[in-house]
């Protein structure tokens, strides 16, 4: 099998697993419990903590555990919005954001939020100009993601954190989950008050992901319940999967020092190949995050050439799910101003520090192949 959709999930790493295994039989007591055992619990859930914001250079108060990128998106819009209504009601977001984001927006505008959703240029970039334009009295948030899902572009988020630090009452959030351990983000910026993040876009479990919160930065929780997490995020803790995310995150992040080369050099291998062929045109800006590259093939529908990829044993994918109003059309491609015949005809590959220049090479020639014979098909 070759799988190049690392985007959408990643296979975890056997050390993830065993982790994840050996936490689940050793240290099932609940971290609140006061005996002993729950002691332990929670003294393996403190160090986990320790560890992971050594990793992302942040405090342990400023970390706080979820389910995944989608609860870090919903919590730190939401708990911003809530909290900080008496402020004003205005977020800044962009039109090619994740689902967990935009959704997140339009529910708030059902409570009477007003929300701007940037314009990107056709690599997918938004213009710091509109974006300062866009600030006014009444904005309380900004939500940019980093890396973006579809196409890898890459936002100005240091720029975007410059700016937003000029407003006090103004906080950013930034949607980390396809950036972490793939392209740095400095969390130190005074700027950046929020980011989310996912274990399972970087080989660790699904269910699993984290909030930075900075320090003096207050949100009205999603939940309620038994004030673990600083009541920021009640609920029982997902131990296993906490020691399986850490573990996940020093190895992607050891991986990233050493190997992010190799991203690029595969990434460099399929482009190389793709632009030769006069029928694919490639949306990825090339000075994208490595590891994602979107291109469309006009008039050949997605699905049939992941159905025909899928038959070969290679597993790429389309647009992310549930992003446009048209069942066709990918919402970021559209937004990036491409017309139909790039919009409608979108795929993606996404890599992982585990593919290999082979599996690149054999994806390049079964995919003009495969085009090859759905050219002779469709007649
Ligand atoms: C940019 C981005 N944000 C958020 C998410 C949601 O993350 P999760 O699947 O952990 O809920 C995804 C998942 O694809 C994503 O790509």
């Amino acid at each position: 099998m070759i799988y190049l959709d690392n985007s959408a999930t990643t296979s975890p790493y056997p050390e993830v697993l065993e982790s994840f295994r050996k936490v689940s039989e050793t240290y099932y007591g609940n971290p609140s419990s006061i005996h002993q055992f729950g002691g332990e619990a929670e003294k393996l859930l403190k160090t986990s903590k320790k560890q992971a914001a050594d990793l992302l250079k942040v405090s342990e108060q400023e970390l706080f555990f979820t389910s995944g990128g989608t609860e870090s998106n919903n919590t730190a819009i939401k708990g911003i919005a809530l909290k900080h209504q008496n402020r004003g009601r205005h977020i800044i977001t962009s039109q090619v954001e994740h689902p967990s984001v935009l959704e997140a927006c339009a529910a708030l505008e059902s409570l009477g939020f007003r929300v701007t959703y940037l314009s990107v240029n056709h690599e997918g970039k938004i213009d710091l100009d509109e974006l300062k334009r866009t600030i006014d009295g009444e904005t309380i948030l900004i939500s940019i993601m980093h890396v973006n899902n579809e196409l890898g572009t890459i936002q100005p988020i240091k720029e975007i954190a410059d700016l937003a630090a000029k407003y006090p009452k103004l906080f950013f959030h930034v949607d980390h989950v396809q950036g972490l351990g793939k392209v740095p983000l400095d969390l130190s910026h005074p700027g950046i008050d929020l980011c989310s993040m996912s274990s399972h876009k970087i080989h660790g479990l699904k269910g699993t992901g984290a909030l930075y919160i900075q320090k003096g930065t207050t949100l009205f929780p999603l939940l309620h319940g038994g004030g673990q997490e600083s009541s920021q995020r009640p609920g029982t803790e997902n131990l296993a999967g906490i020691v399986a995310m850490v573990k996940a995150m020093r190895l992607t992040m050891e991986k990233q020092r050493h190997s992010y080369q190799h991203l690029e050099k595969l990434s460099a291998i399929i482009r190389t190949a793709l632009h030769q062929d006069h029928r694919i045109v490639i949306n990825s800006p090339e000075d994208g995050a490595p590891h994602i590259l979107n291109f469309s093939v006009p008039n050949f529908k997605p699905e049939v050439v992941i159905h025909a990829l899928g038959k070969e044993n290679i597993f790429i994918s389309t647009k992310s799910a549930c992003s446009s109003k048209h069942s066709d059309e990918s919402a970021v491609l559209a937004a990036c101003g491409w017309g139909e015949d790039r919009s409608h005809f979108g795929l993606r590959i996404s890599l992982s520090y585990q593919n290999t220049e082979e599996e690149v090479r054999e994806f390049c020639k079964t995919f003009i192949h495969v085009l090859d014979q759905l050219n002779n098909v469709m007649g």
